[in-house]
């Protein structure tokens, strides 16, 4: 699909890229030509992900670093530009979500989902941008949100909250920072199964089997199909192309729509049934 060196001239940090989609997007940058630094909380997770991104060739970077510290974030950032080189990409992939019913929150719970997703985008966004603006160099970030960002969701609240805080930051920074030729945008993913999300949120084959029915395409979606998204956003296939959100989600985020449960409720030939015989005879 890309050429082989669509990300050449690119270093991006992916936070979060030891394991489940952050891995899978650093393995795409890697594949494509980037220089690929991955970060975060386990140092054991971030070396056995560095030896299957570094399979491409090309070189990679590891930092431990918990993003919701923002001085330990800028340290990691100085790091890196003195060890590996100036970063010219970055994509806040790092989150932290459970399911969990709202009235019976800890406070410290919800604090710490918004200190990851929301505080350590800003962390991590901020002392990226400062770096770019006083170099003059122009770079590309990607927030990794999700698709209830604009509906909230039930027993994910914190998730939501901090999610649609990101999706501002996006749209806020892509028109505050195109001067410096920075682009800023964002892709909400449906339904990709990981290790770490599946735990957390799919707690039941039951319910994980209700909820393949939602999903118009019928399927969850690869690993591949978001990187490969992420690299046009990342590459230079796409420098006109800020403060937009990509829904990847197989259609699933469009089933509000008032009669999509139909497709639920029966196969598709028993329905076109029931049309025929509610179709007025001549
Ligand atoms: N349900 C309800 N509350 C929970 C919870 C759960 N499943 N998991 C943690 N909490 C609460 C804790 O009880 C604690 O609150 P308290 O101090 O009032 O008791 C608070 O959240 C912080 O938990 P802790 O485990 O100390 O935080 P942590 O920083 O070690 O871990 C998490 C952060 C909770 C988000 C953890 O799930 C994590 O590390 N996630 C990273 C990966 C991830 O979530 N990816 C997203 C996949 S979709």
């Amino acid at each position: 699909m890309f050429k082989n060196d669509t990300l050449t001239g690119k270093t991006i940090l992916v936070t979060g890229g030891g394991s489940g989609l952050g891995l899978a997007m650093a393995k795409g940058f890697s594949s494509l030509g980037a220089k690929v630094a991955i970060c975060g909380r386990n140092e054991d997770r971030l070396k056995s992900a560095a030896e299957t991104i570094g399979a491409s060739g090309n070189p990679v970077y590891t930092a431990s670093v918990d993003v919701r510290d923002y001085e330990a974030v800028s340290a990691m950032m100085d790091r890196i530009e003195s060890d590996f080189g100036a970063l010219n990409g970055l994509v806040n992939n790092a989150a932290g979500n459970f399911l969990f019913p709202s009235e019976d929150l800890s406070p410290n719970a919800f604090k710490t989902v918004v200190d990851i997703v929301l505080h350590g985008t800003f962390n991590c966004t901020q002392q990226f941008g400062k770096r770019l603006i006083d170099s003059g160099n122009s770079g590309t970030i990607l927030n990794i949100v999700t698709t209830y960002t604009q509906t909230g969701s039930a027993f994910v609240m914190p998730s939501a909250c901090a999610k649609a805080g990101v999706l501002a930051m996006t749209n806020s920074l892509a028109a505050e920072w195109a001067e410096y030729n920075i682009r800023v945008n964002s892709i909400a993913p449906g339904p990709f199964p990981t290790e770490g999300a599946w735990t957390r949120l799919m707690p039941d084959p039951k319910i994980e089997e209700a909820y393949l029915k939602k999903i118009p395409a019928g399927r969850y979606g690869e690993h591949d199909e978001l990187a490969n998204l992420a690299v046009f956003l990342m590459s230079d296939l796409s420098p006109y192309i800020t403060g937009e959100c990509v829904t990847i989600d197989g259609g699933e985020s469009l089933m509000a729509g008032q009669f999509n449960s139909l497709m639920q409720i029966a196969p598709r030939k028993q329905l076109k049934g029931f049309f025929q015989m509610m179709k007025p005879k001549k």
